[in-house]
């Protein structure tokens, strides 16, 4: 579809999208891309999807017209959760199975098994992809870890240059990762709010673009699939609630977006989700924010959790994630290391689903929406895993043993045998 054009969300101006843009040059707003979407209503209806490639790019009519660096991202799946309703087991116990999948009301969309590991991928096909339809050839990004990992990748596809800054304590798979994809990696001792200053300071004299999060406006429109895939795969009646493990927030905002977009298109109604921002305990700037009544965070001060991605002490679109929250009547919760390694422990052991940190956030978030009645047992939740365990590996063991004091694997591994 081709693009109308670029709309700031704070003050509505419109920019071409026949160049790269960063953010609104009069006040710093995000930029929004428009499509002429009254045109394409009754010319393209959602039974016209099927059969289309499994990948984010099935939704053509509403991703720029531009020939998709893909690594075939997106369209996960949808598992309805055996567990949803239940309470986490308390040590040692056994979990309890307690619902058939058939009569699953909770699903776990699992975006650990996008290329790269994490939902982060769908964001950088789209804004690799624009980077390589405007002849761009150097890219820069601050990352918390994985966007870093799908940035580099995307580059490489599509023959690009990434300049990637990540905390030097980011998990180790993304510093590999990045090496073998090629990116020139810069470990930066501090947070990804530092390496962001660096991408600033440096990009004009370097010559790099920034596609930092939410300062160019692609990586919305790959994240903003989410939401379709939400729709198609429920049969395209939305859920009751969204949870939403929440750093920059681009995914949030990206599915809030869709739900627009599909209104407009009139292939859903007026009806929205609840959207439900998780953040870690150790770094909460929008459940701050959110019970304080603010509409814009202040800068968390001494961000720490094992949840790498969430660590992101200040989202640049802070005001349209509390926008969203209030607009959809959602919530913010936060969740301890502790919780978030129960709850990793719990999907994995009950579902099969090994999910990152953050995405196991979304667990325990549910869980104490279930607790205060916010959520009830027959309300139809989406619970987003937004990467996968196997990049977390050093994390998760490191975790364990702040708690156990012991190897992670001891209560299931009878010892370690010689070779006879
Ligand atoms: C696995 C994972 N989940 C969630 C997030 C937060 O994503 P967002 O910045 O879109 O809120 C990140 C960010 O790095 C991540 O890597
Ligand atoms: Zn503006």
């Amino acid at each position: 579809m081709r693009i109308s054009y670029l709309e700031c969300t704070r003050c509505g101006e419109h920019l071409s999208a026949d160049r790269p843009q960063n953010v609104c040059p009069k006040d710093g707003g995000v930029l929004f891309v428009r499509y002429d979407l009254a045109s394409l209503k009754g010319k393209v209806r959602p039974a016209d999807l099927s059969g289309r490639v499994a990948s984010m790019w099935r939704y053509a009519e509403v991703l720029p017209d531009a020939d998709p660096v893909t690594l075939g991202e997106g369209f996960t799946p949808m598992l309805p959760s055996l567990c949803g309703g239940g309470a986490l087991p308390r040590n040692g116990a056994e979990p309890r199975h307690h619902t058939s999948r058939e009569l699953a009301n909770v699903f776990i969309k699992d975006e650990g098994l996008n290329p790269t590991g994490s939902f982060k991928a769908r964001g950088m096909s789209a804004a690799v992809t624009m980077a390589k339809h405007y002849g761009l050839k150097k890219l820069a990004a601050p990352s918390a870890g994985n966007a870093g990992g799908a940035l580099a990748a995307y580059a490489a596809a599509a023959g690009i240059e990434a300049h990637i800054f990540m905390p030097k304590d980011v998990p180790l798979a993304n510093r590999m990762e990045c090496d073998y994809y090629g990116a020139r990696v810069t470990l930066v001792d501090g947070l990804i709010s530092d390496c962001g200053r660096m991408v600033a300071e440096r990009k004009d004299k370097e010559g790099w673009f920034d596609v930092s999060t939410l300062k160019e406006p692609f990586r919305v429109e790959g994240k903003k699939t989410m939401g379709y895939e939400v729709a198609e795969q429920l049969g395209w009646k939305l859920p009751h609630g969204i949870i939403y493990p929440t750093g920059g927030g681009v995914g949030m905002i990206g599915m809030w977006k869709a739900f627009d977009e599909m209104e407009e298109l009139g292939w859903i109604g007026r009806e929205r989700p609840k959207m439900i921002t998780v953040q870690a305990a150790g770094c909460a700037p929008i459940v701050k924010a959110w019970e304080g009544g603010k509409s814009a965070s202040e800068m968390w001060a001494g961000a720490a959790t094992f949840a790498a991605g969430l660590r992101v002490p200040k989202a640049y679109g802070d005001y349209l994630i509390l926008e969203i929250l209030k607009k959809s009547q959602g919530a913010a919760v936060a969740a301890s290391d502790d919780e978030i390694l129960a709850a990793t422990r719990h999907w994995a052991s009950v579902e099969g689903v090994f999910a990152a940190p953050e995405g196991a956030a979304s667990l325990v978030a549910y869980q104490k929406l279930r607790a205060t009645g916010f959520f009830r047992a027959e309300d139809k939740v989406v619970l987003f895993n937004t990467g996968s365990a196997y990049k977390y590996l050093d994390m998760i063991e490191a975790q364990e043993r702040t708690v156990r004091l012991e190897p992670p694997t001891a209560g299931n591994i009878g010892g370690i045998i010689g070779p006879y």
